[in-house]
């Protein structure tokens, strides 16, 4: 199973940098980390059908269309998505890649509430780009701070460490579904009426 991740940060020292290291050690797979800091503005213009999109843009969709799974990790601004990330999600709204794939939602906040609200709100936006958001592998990870190793830069906390395996063998499980319903799809024999 394929996975490609996304982080809403692009803090050197992000905290959700960290979280996003360590769930990825519990992927059995290959996974990618999408760059999203060099993709351009969204613009529709250069979006249209006769346009060429932007090299960081062909990257993404190219990454997402070959990725089982979706792994979206992220701080809230403001109560809401950073735009770096929103960013990234809208060059892949026309294009359709997320279409039908598990996504997990992780949010890390220094606060108590766990990015409650991006969080949120990432469902949703994923939901409507027709992901499949698994509720049981997204999390709001409150008081993130000493949780995470300065020196290795991944988390240490052995409880956040325990869920997040937890996390992604859910999104794993949900991408092992997924992949067999597809290919059983495209294997299943044409029914005449
Ligand atoms: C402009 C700005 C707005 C923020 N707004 C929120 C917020 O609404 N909710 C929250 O939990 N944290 C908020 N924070 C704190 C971030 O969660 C914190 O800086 C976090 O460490 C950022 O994630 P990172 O370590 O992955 O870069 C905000 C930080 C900045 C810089």
């Amino acid at each position: 199973m394929r996975l490609l991740a996304l982080s809403g940060s692009l803090r050197a020292r992000s905290s959700n940098g960290a979280v996003l290291r360590s769930a990825l050690t519990f992927w059995d797979g290959p996974a990618t980390t999408a760059d999203i800091g060099a993709l351009p503005h969204f613009n529709p213009d250069l979006d249209g059908e006769d346009a060429t999109p932007p090299v960081p843009v062909a990257a993404l969709r190219t990454a997402a269309a070959t990725a089982d799974a979706l792994l979206v990790v992220s701080p809230e601004y403001a109560h809401g998505v950073p735009g770096v990330l929103k960013n990234a999600l809208d060059w892949l709204v026309s294009s359709g890649e997320c279409g039908g794939k598990p996504v997990a939602v992780i949010t890390a906040s220094p606060f108590p509430t766990g990015g409650d609200h991006a969080n949120a709100q990432l469902r949703e936006v994923l939901r409507m780009m027709s992901g499949e958001v698994v509720t049981a592998a997204c999390r709001e990870i409150p008081a993130i701070g000493p949780k995470v190793d300065p020196t290795t830069e991944q988390v240490k906390d052995a409880a956040t460490l325990t869920d997040l395996g937890l996390a992604m063998a859910q999104l794993a499980e949900a991408a092992t579904t997924a992949t067999a319903t597809a290919t059983a799809t495209a294997t299943a024999p044409l029914t005449t009426p």
